[in-house]
């Protein structure tokens, strides 16, 4: 995929269990609000801005656009980009928009007034089909991963990528590396425990950056 020549900085933001199912009936599997905070926190910033400009970034696919409650859609404080070949019923504004392609979204990215260098981060939300789609790309399109790793099982239909597996053509290391939980509480700018449970189960988080011994 050839895309514009400012490569955004974008990260996936992921919960996904052992065996890597991250959804069932086009919603989630489970009901973590703690979870879901985290996703909010993150994705949100700490600061959220009501200038536009200054606002964090969701990338989605239109089938996890839908799986958001009408209620909480757009997600607030954010920008929402929704992919889809068939186009949206959604009232496009000036924090929702649709794209046909990555390819346009890329294109947005870099034509809009978010300065990509500046302290905007830019998230991929989900689901299933663009999280493998930005991680079989190659190089990736994504440039790290936040991972809520759940340890309990549970009966998915969706599934994510096993980019643990990924290994570099030319060297036959891997592609992608986990970070130590300090790394990841940098990046984040807050603490949070590393394991966690609710309501029996149990989930960790996780950070994963590309590995730059991989060629
Ligand atoms: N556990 C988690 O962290 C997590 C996060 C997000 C989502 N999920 C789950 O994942 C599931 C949804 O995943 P999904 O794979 O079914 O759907 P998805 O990736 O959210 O959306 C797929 C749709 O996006 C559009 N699309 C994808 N790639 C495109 C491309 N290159 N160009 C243009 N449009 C493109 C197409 O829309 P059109 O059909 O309209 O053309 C496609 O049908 C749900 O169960 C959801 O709850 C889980």
């Amino acid at each position: 995929m050839s895309t514009s020549n400012s490569k955004p900085s974008i990260t996936a933001i992921v919960a996904a269990t052992q065996s890597n199912g991250i959804g069932l009936d086009g919603g989630l599997p489970w009901k973590l609000p703690g979870e879901m905070k985290y996703f909010a926190r993150v994705t949100t910033g700490e600061e959220p801005s009501s200038d536009l400009d200054q606002q964090n970034i969701v990338i989605m696919g239109r089938k996890t656009w839908e799986s958001i409650p009408s209620k909480f859609r757009p997600l607030k404080n954010r920008k929402n980009l929704i992919i889809s070949n068939k186009g949206i019923d959604v009232k496009e504004s000036i924090n929702t928009k649709s794209f046909n392609s990555i390819e346009s979204t890329f294109e947005f990215l870099s034509n809009s007034n978010t300065n990509l260098n500046s302290s905007n981060k830019i998230f991929l939300i989900g689901g299933s089909q663009l999280y493998k789609t930005f991680l079989i790309t190659k190089p990736p399109l994504i440039n790290r991963i936040l991972l809520t790793r759940i340890i309990s099982e549970f009966k998915c239909d969706s599934f994510l990528e096993d980019f643990k597996s990924h290994k570099s053509l030319k060297n036959n290391l891997p592609i992608w590396k986990k970070s130590n939980h300090l790394e990841l509480e940098n990046w984040l700018g807050f603490k949070i425990d590393e394991e966690n449970e609710e309501k029996g189960v149990k989930y960790k988080y996780e950070m994963w950056t590309l590995n730059e011994e991989s060629e």
